[in-house]
Parts: structure tokens; sequence; C-alpha cells
């Protein structure tokens, strides 16, 4: 048996498979099925920033109410619920550090860097390993400027490192106009790691009854392509730990990205398409492969395909479009 044993986040895994944030890291029942069948660590669901802000504003007069850029929020959510969200939410992390043996990161959805980032202290005393921060700025708003939208990231990590000592994670989209670069400052900020990518509710058209109607809420093995490119770009490139994210869903998925240079994948879509024992059969082939390759450790192979120790990093850009493109090797495809 290889050793599979990796870091992420400073956090010691007994493998690189990373439960990523949905709705099957949700409950104690799951959260205990995912550690039997061999999971290296946990990301839980992600409590919403709108969530907290409505449960610190129930605690405090009107007057007082946590600085937000969008009070609506007070005005759309039942906070008496909200109140109960968050107790559980910290009630859940408790329980999972008493009967879980692998690392448990709590995970935030944002979209700013208001009061709510004060909630972090209240994760890292209920027992979480490390926060992971799933920002989410679609880049929508056509009189936001680049410069507008990232700077969010920058103020969330600021605020969050005041309230907390836990490793910081920031879950990101491609969305931005200059991704290596952003990435890299980003990593730059001291952050822990960084995940690439999010996969976000994408719209699609109903022609018949010519509505909006959401795509398919899973990924497919043929959607790692994007998460691959950059994982392998940015590996060895920055000063923090990379989790693969999107279409890793099986052993192969997981070798690529490893070999790309990815610290670990997150798996999301393949814990409800094929269930948890995807866990187990993903650890034996990644086994198997690394017995068969001579690898005893994953730092054997880590990042061996990384754009920056390959001798062609041209394989990772245009290039290997113009070979397609411009007449050469099409009939490969
Ligand atoms: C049903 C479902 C719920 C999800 N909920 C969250 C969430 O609360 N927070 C988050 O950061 N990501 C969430 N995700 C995204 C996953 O963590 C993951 O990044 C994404 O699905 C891509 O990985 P995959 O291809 O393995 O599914 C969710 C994904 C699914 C399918």
């Amino acid at each position: 048996m290889a050793n599979l044993e990796t870091t992420y986040l400073g956090l010691k895994l007994r493998n690189p498979i990373v439960a990523g944030s949905s709705g099957l890291t949700n409950s104690l029942e799951d959260l205990k099925k995912l550690d039997e069948k061999g999971i290296g660590a946990i990301v839980l669901k992600s409590i919403f920033e709108e969530e907290i802000l409505a449960e610190m504003a129930q605690s405090l007069a009107q007057a007082q109410r946590p600085q937000t850029m969008y009070p609506e929020i007070y005005d759309f959510f039942a906070i008496d619920e909200m109140e109960d969200t968050v107790s559980n939410y910290l009630f859940l992390i408790e329980q999972a550090k008493k009967s879980i043996s692998v690392p448990i990161i709590a995970s935030v959805n944002c979209i700013s860097a208001d009061d709510w980032t004060l909630f972090a202290k209240r994760v890292e005393e209920a027992g979480a390993d490390a926060l992971e921060l799933n920002v989410f700025v679609l880049p929508s708003d056509i009189n936001h400027t680049s410069e507008q939208n990232e700077k969010v990231y920058f103020d969330v990590v600021t605020k969050i490192k005041e309230s907390t000592k836990l490793p910081i994670s920031l879950k990101i989209s491609y969305y931005f106009t200059n991704l290596a670069n952003m990435i890299k400052q980003l990593a730059d900020t001291g952050i822990a790691g960084i995940t690439l990518f999010n996969r976000f509710f994408s719209p699609n058209i109903d022609i018949n009854a010519l509505i909006i109607i959401p795509s398919s809420l899973y990924s497919t093995p043929n959607d790692i392509h994007i998460s691959l490119r950059w994982v392998g770009i940015m590996s060895n490139r920055i000063n923090c730990d990379i989790a693969a994210s999107t279409g890793v869903h099986d052993g192969e998925g997981l070798i690529k990205q490893l070999l790309a240079g990815a610290k670990v994948v997150h798996v999301a879509s393949t814990l409800y398409k094929n269930g948890f024992d995807v866990i187990p059969d993903m650890l034996a082939t990644l086994d198997k492969w690394m017995n068969e390759k001579g690898y005893s450790t994953l730092d054997d192979f880590r990042g061996k395909l990384s754009q920056s120790a390959i001798a062609d990093p041209a394989a990772y850009e245009r290039a290997q479009f113009m070979k397609y493109f411009a007449g050469k090797n099409t009939t490969n495809l």
C-alpha cells in the first residue's frame, strides 16, 4: 500500500480526497459516513453571509445592526430562523469534532467584507480546523470595474485575518480579467490555500416553455479541464496550497490533478452520482497506479506535469490551439 498522506492548509490528511462543500456535508450522519469511507477531510456546507448578519442583527437594536452593503437582507430573511441556522452550524462543528477523525473545514458563502467576518472567531471556538471562504462575486455589473470586484476578495481576507488564527482557504471562480496574476496576489495575502474552482449555478433556457431554467447541478468528468489547466499553470508558482475542484469523479481525475500539482482534490458531484463508495474506489485506483509507476509517496509525482515542470510549457497554452486550428493535426479531431 502506497503512502497517500498529505498536508493541506497546514493540516495532516490521511489522503488527498476532500469532500467539497455540498448538501452531503451538512449532517453529522453523512460526515460519519464520509469518515468511514476513508475521506481525507471534509468541507462543511456553506453558511451564507446573510444568515450570519441576520443572526447578529437579532441580538442588536435596529440602529446597531451589523454593517452590510445589502441592508435589504434584514427584510428578506426571517431573522429568528437565521439565528437557528447559525447556532446549528456551530453545533455541527462541535459534534463533528467529537466524532469524526478527519479535519473539519467550515465554509462561508460571502459577497462582501461586512461585519459577518466576526463569525470566523466563533467557528474557531467551535473547533473547526480551517475556514474556506466561497467568495461569490459574479462580475456581471456593467458599472463595476475589475478593480472594484477584485477588491472585495482582498478586503475579506484582511478582515477575516483580524478575527481568527484559523488557516484560511479561498474558493474562487475563473471570472477574472487576469486570472494568473489574481491567484498569485491572493496567495500572497497569506492565505493557506486556494480552491480552483467553484462551480456556479448556471442558467439555461427552455425553448418550449420560454423560461430560464437551471442547468445541470452536477458536473461531469469532462468538466475537469478548466480546473486542470489552471492547477497545472499555477502550481509551484504560488505560496499556498492548491485544491482542485470541479469534474473530479474518479481515480483517474484524482491522479491527473495531482500530476498537475494539486495538494488535494475536492469532490461533490461524484458523491451524489456514484455514492460514498466512490471514495474507496478512487483511493484503490490511486494506490494501484502508484504501485505500477513505482511511486511510494504523493510527493514522488505531485506536480510532475505542472507547467513549470514540463519540457514543453506551451502544452498548457495557445500553441496547442494553433496546432489544431491552424490546419495541423485536424485529422485527430
Ligand atoms: C448540490 C451541491 C451543493 C453545493 N453547495 C456548495 C456550498 O454550499 N458551498 C460551496 O462552496 N460549494 C458548494 N458546492 C460546490 C462544490 O463544493 C464543488 O465546488 C462543485 O460542485 C464542483 O465540484 P464537483 O465537480 O465535484 O461537483 C455545491 C455543489 C453541489 C453539487
